[in-house]
């Protein structure tokens, strides 16, 4: 495996690779869990060459606080990329991609202004900014994300069409602890009884759900019985907890064909976001 964290050497390795050779990217913020992981083997067996980027984005974070508190374990991440076969781990520092004077945007409209682009101001402006540059320095094939961060998922996919990048979004499912709770590398400042706390996120959703499969299609009454699961739990703070169209995030008048049920709560300070799709 290579580690390269300079813009001019990760570039030499793209072009060193053969005419044909298909190449997979997996961008990532690091301190690597199953999710990640599942993302890296599914583009490891889909690509001839696999880069996985690990950086904290400055510039997606809301909150300094947030940003410096993010998880870093450096050691671990290399020792696991190494291990899933990754050929190329690229690491750049914030100079790298953000050297002084350096002042261009990539945003997506519409898209970003509901769900967690409404909660968190220039969130999605510093993901699709971030994830242009890789594009442009990486040119990937295939470029893998989660559906755990739906709107993430849908916002790129979008940006790549609009933007005309020769990459393909690949969408993966959400991982979870056996007991339901979507891995996040938030997930380690719970302690055991807000991880349990917590789990009352995806309970809701879960019920949601059962209410859409018995055919309920009234949005505001779903989202109701949603909150009303989370309002129980005293440890738990409801940010968003919405019905959207999984395609367009719309907001539907009623539920049909592919339905979003996006939350997003707070767990004492941790911010903590989870989703189902439900089709019709
Ligand atoms: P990060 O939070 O490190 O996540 C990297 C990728 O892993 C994202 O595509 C995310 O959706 C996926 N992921 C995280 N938890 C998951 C889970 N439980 N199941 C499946 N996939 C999961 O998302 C980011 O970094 C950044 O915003 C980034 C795209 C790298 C841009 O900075």
């Amino acid at each position: 495996m290579r580690e390269i964290s300079d813009i001019d050497r990760m570039r030499s390795w793209r072009d060193g690779l053969w005419a044909d050779c298909s190449v997979g990217l997996v961008p990532t913020m690091g301190h690597f869990h199953r999710g990640h992981l599942s993302l890296i083997r599914r583009a490891r067996v889909e690509n001839d060459q696999l880069a996985v980027s690990i950086f904290v984005n400055p510039i997606q974070f809301d909150q300094q606080e947030d940003y410096r508190k993010y998880p870093r374990d450096h050691q671990r991440d290399r020792q696991l990329a190494q291990r899933e076969g990754v050929n190329a781990l690229f690491t750049p520092d914030e100079a790298e991609l953000y050297p002084s004077g350096y002042s261009s945007y990539v945003e997506v409209e519409g898209l970003t202004d509901c769900l967690c682009g409404a909660a968190r101001p220039g969130h999605f402006r510093g993901v699709t900014t971030v994830v242009s540059k890789l594009f442009n320095i990486l040119r990937p094939h295939r470029a893998y994300f989660g559906k755990k961060d739906y709107q993430q998922y849908r916002v790129i996919q979008r940006m790549t069409r609009d933007l005309n990048f020769d990459t393909q979004v690949v969408g993966c499912p959400t991982v979870r602890e056996e007991n339901g709770l979507a891995m996040s590398s938030r997930n380690q400042h719970l302690t055991p009884g807000q991880r349990e706390a917590a789990l009352a996120l995806y309970r809701a959703l879960q019920r949601g759900r059962r209410m859409i499969e018995q055919g309920r299609r009234d949005p505001a009454a779903i989202e109701r019985a949603m909150r009303q699961l989370i309002d129980e739990q005293p440890q738990v703070q409801v940010d968003y907890l919405q019905v959207r169209d999984a395609v367009d995030l719309s907001h539907p008048g009623e539920v049909a064909g592919e339905a979003l049920l996006a939350g997003a709560v707070y767990v004492s300070s941790t911010r903590l976001i989870d989703n189902v799709v439900v089709k019709i």
